[in-house]
């Protein structure tokens, strides 16, 4: 999802359906207020949760919103699907064409899926640039032991591709699950990993990505907004400057 910037007066424009030229005059009679301060600047840099008045009246006024959901299984990551739920619909009183999910997880995975309408977030977020942890919980059908440990932090080659992984932290939990950690999410990563030992993957649960873990009183199925600690903790790792929530 693309981020939405453009400039003050084509959007002033646009909006009254008015020339470039009387959005200049509606500048210089400092008629104009971009978040909370008077504007003069014609091609000033906006996006989609800028606030922008004209005098008293709001001509854009829309805030971001960040929720994290457990995914349950058997619901799928997208938009619009024709066969199973989609972790958008899950959502009661948010329109989900204005919302999307920040990093998919597959139909029968479970656990933590950021939804947002702040697609600069979700962008950054999701950027390999920025290295964001995340934290998997995996159950596997065969017993697994520490050859897998140097296995994911080598890297696997995936000929397909023609891409070989970056460093992956495999942490031994049990005999039968492990806790691994990417910093990307390829195409069915860790259930391809896995197959390379031959281990098929029973279960897949995202426990956290970055700094905002699953909240565990949240069962599947069931949502919350992020806290303002969890939305910002993320534009620090970022260093992404902060935007009006
Ligand atoms: N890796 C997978 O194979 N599936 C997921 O859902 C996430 C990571």
């Amino acid at each position: 999802m693309r981020s939405k910037r453009s400039r003050l007066d084509q959007f002033i424009a646009q909006k009254l359906q008015i020339s470039k030229k009387a959005v200049r005059q509606l500048l210089i009679d400092n008629r104009i207020e971009l978040d909370d301060k008077i504007c003069k600047e014609v091609d000033k840099q906006i996006n989609e949760f800028s606030r922008i008045r004209l005098d008293e009246t709001w001509l854009q006024h829309r805030s971001s919103q960040y929720y994290m959901l457990n995914k349950p299984v058997g619901v799928v990551s997208a938009t619009i699907d024709d066969i199973h739920p989609t972790a958008l619909s899950l959502l009661k009183d948010v329109d989900p064409e204005l919302m999307h999910i920040a990093g998919r997880l597959d139909l029968n995975s479970t656990g933590l899926l950021l939804i947002t309408n702040d697609s600069q977030w979700s962008q950054a977020l999701m950027a390999p640039e920025t290295k964001v942890d995340k934290q998997y919980l995996v159950t596997l059908a065969n017993p697994i032991d520490e050859s897998y440990i140097k296995a994911f932090a080598d890297g696997m080659y995936f000929g397909y591709e023609d891409i070989t992984t970056k460093p992956a932290k495999f942490e031994l939990v049990s005999k039968f699950q492990a806790r691994v950690t990417l910093q990307e999410g390829k195409y069915h990563q860790i259930k391809r990993m896995f197959g390379r030992f031959r281990n098929p993957v029973v279960a897949l649960h995202r426990e956290s990505i970055g700094g905002i873990i699953l909240d565990n009183n949240l069962d599947a199925g069931e949502y919350r907004h992020l806290t303002e600690w969890e939305v910002h903790t993320m534009r620090k790792l970022q260093a992404y400057p902060f935007m009006g929530t």
